[in-house]
């Protein structure tokens, strides 16, 4: 039985949101997220196009075997496409196919080639073939905000009577408004005469900075399945936000009147996870989860939120699990402290991923004296992700405003340290030059990222980097209270993964 006022939430990070610019992500990191999604309580996690490439099926079928809710495969309206889709989950708990085929003019007749009559007949018999394998089946009609409402009619009538149990109209290029895609929404509901035996979906861009607002206006009018991604990753500008529509939602629940399944004390977390696996910051105006998202600067508004928070805050920075930083662990917690306050946190870790964490805590409580569970965090998350065919053992460095820097760096290599000496640019130019020698081959640097994880001179410094390699970008990760040193683990760890990409 559909509940009328429940909204379905289909979370496409590892599909939509992996079609970011720059963005690639490996399958444990794909499997983290998915468990970041299962946690935050989505309903539906498309996890990617199997059709793609082998290594989107493999992700997808990981995906399948590991989480409870449902799990969605793209595919295009074509039979390779659908027998593969199903291949990777049909071990889901909830398997679901997404099957997508455009129905605007410009769409039909410039990139498929083909009569809306042809497309009207290949989206039917994509959806009968989906629905012969698998009883949850969602269908896209790409372009559908500029698509023609008399065509898209028969076309979503034909597919609900073709078995499909949603049906999506995608503002694929970001193009509609929001009072224009409400009653967009509103007119296809009242007029399709079987639309209430499927679930209303959107899946809105943000070419125009509408997403969110496009989203909402759909709800507003019936829409009951919601399409986004974390941070509001995707194609070009992105997709709609999952963490500022869910939080509009909850705030405005009396204009809403809707419930979903989302646990909005996971979305901080969330969101954080994300930026750090796809590295895309999150910009620190971003609404719900930027870092400024909560900070009251003028004396006014500090004044005003100390005497009662809801004169300047609609919501909680509680309701989004962001909390404050508090001094938790130093110099002499031991492992099973560590080990107590890591799983009070939420991580369910191994043994030996406990040890290691634990051994990076120990060396970090060395030069830190207040360690915080942000600092705790990002030490488990930098948690050996790839195996290290090398990894930095020493380096020095000789730099400064008159002179050309040189370091020299000592890696570890199959038990055995190798030296080189290079200068550069600048001390990290020189240590990445050093490093490179030792490595040997062509590693060039395509973006550098640094950023404190907490306040104070002894803030632990987190370095993102991606490296081009083999035709493709890669990213790394580095963690220190010395910069220098951040900066070179994340060079050697971006290697170490294009390495591992090499081998797959
Ligand atoms: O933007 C879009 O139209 C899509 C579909 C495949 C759902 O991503
Ligand atoms: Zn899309």
């Amino acid at each position: 039985m559909m509940d009328k006022d429940r909204i379905i939430v289909l979370d496409t990070t590892l599909r939509d949101g992996e079609q970011t610019p720059g963005v690639s992500l490996n399958l444990s990191e794909k499997l983290e997220i998915a468990k970041q999604l299962e946690l935050l309580g989505v309903d539906v996690i498309e996890a990617g196009f199997p059709a793609a490439s082998p290594g989107d099926f493999e992700a997808v079928r990981t995906v399948s075997e590991s989480v409870g809710c449902a799990v969605a495969a793209l595919c295009r309206s074509l039979e390779s496409d659908i027998t593969r889709g199903w291949d990777a989950i049909r071990t889901a708990k909830k398997p679901r196919l997404h099957v997508f085929l455009a129905t605007s003019d410009i769409h039909m007749r410039y990139k498929l080639k083909m009569s809306p009559d042809e497309v009207l007949r290949r989206a039917v018999e994509g959806t009968r073939l989906a629905k012969s394998l698998c009883g949850d089946v969602e269908f896209s009609c790409e372009d559908a905000s500029r698509s023609d409402p008399v065509f898209l009619r028969r076309v979503l009538e034909a597919v609900v009577d073709a078995g499909a149990t949603t049906v999506n109209l995608p503002d694929t290029v970001g193009y509609a408004l929001p009072d224009e895609y409400g009653a967009f929404l509103r007119g296809i509901i009242s007029s399709v005469p079987n639309i209430a035996r499927a679930t209303v979906a959107v899946h809105c861009h943000n070419d125009l900075g509408l997403a969110v607002a496009n989203t909402l206006a759909a709800v507003a009018n019936g829409a009951r399945q919601i399409e986004t991604t974390i941070n509001g990753l995707g194609e070009r500008a992105g997709n709609c936000s999952m963490e500022e529509v869910i939080m509009s939602i909850e705030t405005r629940a009396a204009h809403f009147s809707v419930r979903h399944g989302i646990d909005t004390t996971k979305i901080y977390r969330a969101s954080q996870r994300v930026s750090k696996l796809t590295g895309v910051p999150v910009s620190v105006y971003k609404a719900v989860v930027g870092a400024n998202a909560f900070a009251h600067e003028s004396g006014i508004h500090q004044h005003g939120v100390l005497a009662n928070p809801m004169t300047y805050e609609i919501m909680t920075p509680q309701s989004v699990g962001k909390t404050e930083s508090t001094m938790v662990l130093g110099k002499l917690s031991g492992r099973h402290a560590f080990a107590d306050r890591i799983e009070s946190m939420g991580f369910r870790l191994t043994k030996n991923e406990v040890d290691g964490a634990f051994e990076r805590f120990k060396a970090l409580a060395d030069r830190k004296k207040e360690i915080t569970d942000e600092d705790l965090e990002a030490l488990v998350y930098t948690a050996g992700d790839v195996p290290e065919r090398y990894r930095l053992t020493t380096f020095q460095i000789q730099s400064g405003n008159k002179i050309q820097a040189t370091a020299s760096v000592t890696l570890l290599h199959e038990g055995r340290e190798v030296t080189a000496d290079a200068t550069g640019d600048g001390p990290i130019d020189a240590a990445y030059n050093a490093a490179a020698k030792v490595i040997g081959g062509e590693w060039p640097l395509a973006a550098y990222d640094i950023k404190a994880v907490t306040e104070g001179m002894d803030a632990l410094g987190e370095v993102t980097v991606r490296i081009h390699h083999g035709g493709g970008l890669h990213i790394g990760r580095g963690l220190s209270t010395d910069i220098i040193e951040a900066s070179i683990f994340a060079y050697v760890n971006a290697i170490n993964r294009a390495m591992v990409h090499e081998h797959e």
